[in-house]
């Protein structure tokens, strides 16, 4: 098939890895796949050709899609797949967002080896907020396993157990060589006494990780491509969806140190009985001039269990001074939940998905048939249901499952309590929100008290897409609802996905012709060949 524009070539490859040899699906024979480097502003079209064997999407995580929602990606949420041997362009523009964020496969657990940075820069005469860097290096973190990492999510989900674990973690696609059989090690080159820009993303799948710099402190200047108030640190701490701008001086001694990367274990220590692989994986950062086989110094790692670490980076960032919606037109508590979904007599119920992750006790279940922005766009019925509940229901009411999307006037201020359990505290989630940025009003531990609004910032309150909820504890976000579509609110552990950790918000139509949803590509992948979509 040949490509207009940029092309990204979905295709098995082979590569060495842990002393096996492995196929992946990998874009452009690349692991991490092409880096997209833009100026807000920017219209980014690619051109996705499957010759892969699996049904696949495109996500570019973070990337508001003001008006374009037919390119968001997730699978059956806004598109159907791109089948093998199919092709899809996305087709959007950069507008109002600068920093870093990333793209991945948004269908199974293809994003484990089909991900890559995206980088949007100030539009040509403007400068960033902060001193301008000598040298910038994306960095994405992700997760290794030796096994087909398909299987390995269908093995999980049939299970009802947690996913086997990764066999590595990796900077820029190398585990680095603390591993045995570590092949290579990513190395970034410097000059000492320049200002570096390091553009963190963490890719891994299930993974919360923990970054540092042997011999330099960060000041966090961004994340999730939203600015931040200079935030001096010597841990970067990123939940799976997280990126992280941050500026290192390479004002330490001449030589070689490790940048190196550790899970955080947010599993509640009384609650399991194994722990997340604790392997490091490392890249290096060189000083121009050392040999690159002087010994690298080593950073001192946070533990597993660190919570209080990974606490005070989340609570401590601000952002710059920014006008918060309000009022607020509509405001909603979720619970997060996860457990056992009753079973009917015929198991009918959870076959395949004994174990269940919930919103508000309503496991989340994507259409099969039609994709709901289709659904909506089409005027067919049936394919979900506008009834998703706005308060947690009572104690003990069983978990649900269901394809339930939650209605929101175009252009209301929504504010959203996430509750993770208090009393059976389980696991950070990272709660993922599609075609928004939202400001992070207030956070804490325990139970949050309604209407307790003088924790709120309004001042200056940081602004992401992706919200890691502490274990027992909550969150309390705000975002404008001014982008007309279908938008996914999920877990960005990926395993929590097929689980059910998710709903959908949908945001009607505005009245002015610029807030009206437009009708899909042409070429917007059907979900089965032959069926017909009805453009009006
Ligand atoms: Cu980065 Cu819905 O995902």
């Amino acid at each position: 098939m040949a490509c207009s524009s940029v092309c990204y070539q979905v295709q098995s490859m082979r590569i060495n890895q842990l002393c096996n040899s492995t196929d992946i699906i990998a874009v452009n024979g690349q692991l991490p796949g092409p880096t997209i480097d833009v100026f807000e502003g920017d219209e980014v079209v690619v051109d996705v050709i499957n010759s892969s064997p699996y049904n696949l999407t495109i996500h570019w995580h973070g990337i508001m899609q003001l008006r374009t929602p037919w390119a968001d990606g997730p699978s059956m949420v806004t598109q159907c797949p791109i089948q093998p041997n199919s092709s899809y362009i996305y087709r959007f523009n950069v507008t109002g967002q600068e920093g870093t964020l990333w793209w991945h496969a948004h269908s199974s657990f293809l994003r484990a080896t089909v991900y890559g940075a995206f980088i949007i820069r100030p539009r040509k005469g403007n400068a960033y907020p902060f001193p301008m860097p000598d040298q910038e290096v994306p960095i994405v973190l992700g997760e290794w396993w030796s096994q087909n990492v398909v299987d390995v999510e269908n093995d999980a989900v049939m299970s009802g157990q947690r996913p086997i674990q990764s066999d590595a973690y990796t900077v820029n696609g190398l585990t680095g060589q603390l591993y045995q059989c570590a092949n290579e090690t990513f190395t970034a080159v410097v000059q000492p006494n320049t200002t570096v820009l390091l553009r963190v993303i963490n890719a891994a799948l299930n993974a919360h990780l923990f970054f540092k710099v042997a011999g330099h402190n960060f000041t966090v200047v961004a994340v999730d491509a939203c600015y931040t108030a200079n935030y001096t640190t010597d841990t970067l701490v990123l939940a799976p969806g997280n990126s992280v701008d941050a500026l290192i001086f390479t004002d330490a001694a001449p030589g070689s140190y490790y940048m190196a990367v550790e899970p955080h274990d947010t599993l509640s220590p009384s609650t399991v009985a194994t722990t997340d692989d604790d392997s490091t994986a490392t890249g290096i950062l060189l000083y121009n001039g050392t040999s690159a086989t002087a010994t690298p110094a080593m950073p001192t790692m946070p533990t597993n269990f660190d919570t209080t670490t990974a606490n005070a980076f989340y609570f401590g960032l601000r952002g710059l001074p920014a006008a918060v919606p309000s009022p607020v037109d509509v405001s909603i508590t979720i619970e997060l939940g996860l457990g056992q979904l009753p079973c009917d007599a015929t198991q009918t119920s959870c076959t395949g998905k004994a174990f269940a992750a919930a919103m508000n006790g309503v496991s989340f279940r994507l259409p099969t048939q039609l994709s709901l922005l289709e659904a909506q766009f089409d005027g067919k019925p049936g394919v979900y249901t506008a009834d998703f509940p706005d308060a947690v229901p009572p104690n003990g009411t069983a978990m649900v499952e269901g394809t339930r999307v939650r209605s929101l006037p175009y252009n209301s201020t929504v504010e959203i309590v996430l509750q993770n359990p208090v009393a059976l505290p389980s696991e950070n989630h990272p709660i993922h929100l599609h075609g928004f940025n939202f400001f992070v009003l207030a956070q804490g531990l325990g139970t949050f008290t309604p209407g307790n609004t003088s924790a709120y910032n309004l001042v200056d309150p940081v602004a992401r897409n992706t919200i890691a909820v502490p274990t027992g504890g909550w969150v309390v976000i705000r975002f404008l609802a001014n982008n007309p579509g279908y938008w996914f609110f999920h877990c960005h552990l990926d395993a929590h996905v097929p689980m059910g950790l998710g709903m959908v918000f949908a945001v009607e139509n505005g009245t002015t012709p610029d807030s009206i949803l437009l009708p899909p590509p042409d070429d917007l992948p059907m979900c089965r060949p032959g069926s017909k979509r009805r453009h009006v």
